[in-house]
């Protein structure tokens, strides 16, 4: 078998994985994060290693895992943290999290010293939850930290450099960083120098299906894994997500509802361009890209309303209860701005609204403007790709949008598109399990991995009605943004 293994923000998740993608068995950890003061979003690395251990621990003696069986290993991390290590590879600092927001100054001044360049290279807006303004907040604010430093890297780079001993960064990761030069595929010299920083901090860059070495005699004593085990680099959770969901070729794109949601597109290109309206990353697949857009509070938006409105309630009845309303929610509009909002628009001072109260409407008519509403923002952010002239045939619906045959529904008429769901949700620790499945060779190409582990389960197709419908709806959505700005 081989391991994947999701390291995640809250918790680990390790997963056991045959040649015929069945999960055998799956063991996961969790560990703090930290926020000592607001906007800090921090975590001991060292916490990686021991949550993962404890995983691994508990696949050999629980599950009876055989060492010698365990092939390969692959990673999937949270992205953007930085990770910053000395000379003597110690860590030097906690980890400054992808949800750490203390770098607006540095965020700025990226943008005053390079503006528009800056988009050029990396494809990306120096966002604060990105890596390099947390690299020049360090310098800036702990001098004598940035002075020692002489490594840095990404969450799972470091717990594989554990596992290891051997330090690398795969492109899809590094994309993260936005100090990657996405048309030369390599460290951008010109951010490095523009902002003073060393190109020796930059580890080398790796793809995620290659070979990282095999378990140290270190690890191997620590954990029970034998060192005939080899680790492949692994990539960015959205990556291996969109591998573990089957996104590998343009017309596919995935929708994910978590707390936030995400739209993600597979992109064959490097040239493509959103301007950071999205953000545009590596993918884990070789010569391959995804575009990425962010709704902040999606999942979060449904779990606010039903704490308010429907406290007692059993979540699945709530959402189920909006099958009583009808499409449109008979003239209401939702706009789930609740947090602020990344992508399309990257204001963190918007608010959310509902527009068009009736005395009519019933508490089932705000719940499916809720559902319909988040919808309508992914959407906003589909609407980017057609703006490009790029097409699409189907969504894959992950998350809690999956959960519910409605809401399905509600994607496939506001998409205007196929929706499916996966018969075996895994999420990224799939995604990681097949990067080392093809860098063992088990398979030639992720494509011909994805055949074999991934598989779809129920279709929804677009009702044309409905489509009419919310074609006028979304009209008028996207009239709510800058009515209420
Ligand atoms: C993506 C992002 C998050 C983290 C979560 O840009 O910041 O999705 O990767 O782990």
């Amino acid at each position: 078998c081989v391991l994947g293994v999701d390291l995640g923000t809250s918790s680990v998740k390790v997963s056991a994985v045959t040649k015929t993608g069945a999960i055998i068995a799956q063991e996961s950890a969790d560990f703090p994060l930290r926020q000592p003061q607001p906007g800090y979003a921090e975590q001991d690395p060292e916490d990686w290693v021991s949550a993962t251990t404890i995983a691994i621990v508990r696949l050999i003696l629980t599950d009876k895992l055989k060492p010698a069986d365990i092939k390969g290993i692959s990673y999937s991390g949270q992205m953007h943290g930085l990770v910053l290590l000395d000379a003597a590879n110690q860590v030097l600092r906690p980890a400054m999290l992808w949800n750490d927001t203390r770098s607006t100054k540095q965020r700025a001044a990226i943008m005053a010293k390079m503006g528009q360049r800056f988009i050029e290279i990396t494809h990306n807006q120096p966002l604060e939850g990105f890596t390099l303004p947390k690299l020049l907040w360090v310098k800036e604010n702990q001098p004598d930290i940035f002075a020692q430093a002489k490594t840095m890297l990404l969450p799972k780079d470091y717990l594989r450099f554990r596992m290891t001993g051997k330090l690398a960064m795969d492109y899809s990761d590094a994309t993260g960083t936005v100090m990657l030069d996405v048309q030369q595929q390599q460290w951008s010299q010109e951010i490095l120098d523009a902002f003073d920083i060393p190109k020796s901090l930059c580890p080398p860059l790796v793809r995620s299906i290659d070979d990282t070495g095999s378990i140290s005699a270190w690890y191997a004593a620590y954990s029970g894994l034998a060192t005939t085990t080899r680790t492949f680099a692994g990539g960015a959770d959205n990556a291996c997500g969109a591998v573990g969901a089957g996104i590998d070729s343009p017309t596919k794109v995935l929708s994910s509802i978590g707390t936030s949601g995400v739209i993600l597109k597979y992109e064959p290109a490097k040239n493509t361009n959103y301007q950071g309206v999205l953000q545009f990353e590596d993918h884990a697949i070789p010569d391959a890209f995804y575009s990425m857009g962010v709704t902040l509070a999606a999942g979060f938006s449904l779990n606010w309303f039903k704490q308010t409105f429907a406290a007692d309630e059993d979540f699945t009845a709530v959402v189920k209860s909006a099958g009583k309303s009808t499409v449109g929610a008979n003239g209401l509009l939702f706009a789930p701005y609740i947090v602020g909002e990344r992508a399309p628009y990257a204001d963190a001072d918007i608010r959310g609204s509902f527009i068009g109260i009736d005395g009519i409407h019933q508490r089932h008519d705000f719940v499916r403007a809720v559902l319909e509403g988040i919808i309508f923002s992914f959407q906003d952010l589909l609407a980017q790709y057609v703006a490009q002239g790029s097409q699409f045939e189907t969504v894959v619906s992950i998350g809690g949008g999956a959960k519910s045959a409605l809401w399905q529904q509600i994607q496939a008429d506001i998409f205007n598109t196929k929706v499916v769901s996966l018969a075996n949700e895994q999420g990224p620790g799939l995604g990681a399990a097949m990067l080392a499945a093809v860098g063992l060779g088990w398979f030639e190409t992720v494509s011909e991995c994805t055949k074999v582990f991934v598989h779809f389960k129920d279709v929804f197709l677009p009702k044309p009605e409905n489509v009419a419908k919310y074609q006028k709806l979304h009209a008028l959505y996207q009239q709510i943004y800058p009515s209420t700005k």
